[in-house]
C-alpha cells in the first residue's frame, strides 16, 4: 500500500489517498479544535494518542459486531481505512446530561438519564452543528429511513459495548459522536462507522470523583489532570495494552524495578497493568495538561 496526495484536511486529521481508490490513509495530527474550529491548540503527542486509542477502540467495536472503516494502524500516527461516502450528520448517545443539552433544556450537568438518548446533529462549521430529526435527514436528502434506524441501531450498539468497558475502568462513558458512511467500493452495503472514537468525541468522567477526563478539559481550560490520573483505576490497561504507546526499554526496566521494590510479588501483574494504564490516560490527558500549562514530566514518578 502505498500512501499518494492529501485529499481532506480537516481539523484535528488529514487524510490522504492511497494506490487503491477503496482505502485512505488518515492521518492524526496534533491539533485539537473545539467551537466548530474557533478555538484551536497544538498539543504534544495528541496525534499519535488518538492514533492508538482509536486503533483500540475500533478494534474492540468490530469485535463486538459493529463494522468500522478501520482496517489497520500504519504507524505512530497514520491508520488505513476503507474509503467512505459520509452520511453528513453527527450521532450522539448521552448516557448523563452535558453540554449542549444542559445547556438547551437548562439541566444541571451530571443529571443522570434513565436511559440512553440519542440525538441527530447535522454537520456544519458555519450552522454550529444544528439538531435534526429524523425527518430532516430523509426530507432534505440527508439518508433514508433505512440509514437513518441503522445509524441509530448501531449508536445505541456502540454503548453497550464501550459504556462497560470504561465502567471496568472507573470511568463513565458520559456522551459520545459517532460518524458513519457507505463504502465506496459497495455503496449500496451496509453501514460502516467511521471517523474516530477518541477522547476528542466523547465525554469520560470519573466514576468516583466526576473529574473530566476529556476534551472538555480544553474546551473550558479546566486545571487538575494529573489528580486524577493518578487515582484512577487499572482495569482498562489489561484491555489497553497493546494499544499503549511504548514506554522506552529503559524507562520501562526502572519501572519495573521501581514495582519489585515497592511491592509484593503476587501484585507484579496488577501493578505494571496499572502503569500501562496510567500511561494511556497520561498520554490523554498529558496532552491536554500541557496546554492547561501541567507538564507531563509531573509523571515522573510513575516511570
Ligand atoms: P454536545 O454536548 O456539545 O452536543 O456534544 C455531545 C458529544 O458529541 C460530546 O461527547 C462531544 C461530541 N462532539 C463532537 O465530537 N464534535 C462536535 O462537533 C460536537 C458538537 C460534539
Ligand atoms: N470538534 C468540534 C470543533 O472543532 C467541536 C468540539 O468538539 O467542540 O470545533
Amino acid at each position: 500500500m502505498e500512501k499518494r496526495q492529501e485529499l481532506y484536511r480537516g481539523k484535528a486529521k488529514t487524510v490522504y489517498a492511497t494506490d487503491d481508490p477503496g482505502l485512505l490513509v488518515m492521518h492524526f495530527r496534533d491539533d485539537t479544535s473545539a467551537f466548530d474550529g474557533t478555538k484551536v491548540s497544538q498539543l504534544a503527542q495528541k496525534g499519535e494518542t488518538n492514533n492508538r486509542i482509536n486503533a483500540f477502540i475500533m478494534g474492540k467495536l468490530a469485535a463486538a459486531g459493529v463494522a468500522t472503516h478501520f482496517v489497520r494502524l500504519l504507524n505512530e500516527r497514520d491508520s488505513l481505512v476503507i474509503a467512505l461516502k459520509m452520511i453528513p450528520v453527527e450521532c450522539v448517545v448521552r448516557n448523563v446530561c452535558a453540554g449542549s443539552m444542559a445547556k438547551r433544556y437548562g439541566i444541571a450537568e451530571g443529571t443522570r438519564l434513565s436511559e440512553p438518548i440519542f440525538e441527530f446533529f447535522y454537520k456544519s462549521d458555519a450552522l454550529h452543528d444544528p439538531l435534526v430529526n429524523d425527518d430532516h435527514l430523509r426530507v432534505l436528502g440527508w439518508a433514508n429511513a433505512t440509514e437513518i434506524a441503522e445509524m441509530k441501531s448501531l449508536t445505541h450498539r456502540v454503548n453497550q459495548v464501550l459504556k462497560p468497558l470504561f465502567a471496568d475502568a472507573g470511568i463513565e462513558l458520559v456522551d459520545y459522536k459517532l460518524e458513519f458512511g457507505h463504502a465506496v467500493s459497495d455503496p449500496a452495503g451496509p453501514l460502516l462507522l467511521g471517523d474516530e472514537f477518541t477522547p476528542d468525541g466523547c465525554r469520560l468522567w470519573d466514576l468516583a470523583t466526576q473529574e473530566k477526563l476529556d476534551k472538555d478539559r480544553f474546551r473550558r481550560d479546566l486545571g487538575g489532570v494529573i489528580e486524577n490520573i493518578r487515582k484512577s483505576p487499572s482495569a482498562l490497561a489489561c484491555r489497553c495494552h497493546n494499544a499503549l504507546p511504548r514506554r522506552s526499554k529503559r524507562a520501562s526496566a526502572k519501572r519495573q524495578k521501581q514495582e519489585q521494590r515497592s511491592r509484593p510479588c503476587g501484585r507484579l501483574f496488577c501493578s505494571i497493568a496499572t502503569a500501562l494504564f496510567l500511561h494511556f490516560l497520561g498520554c490523554v490527558l498529558g496532552v491536554l495538561g500541557g496546554v492547561l500549562g501541567i507538564h507531563r514530566r509531573a509523571l515522573g514518578v510513575l516511570g
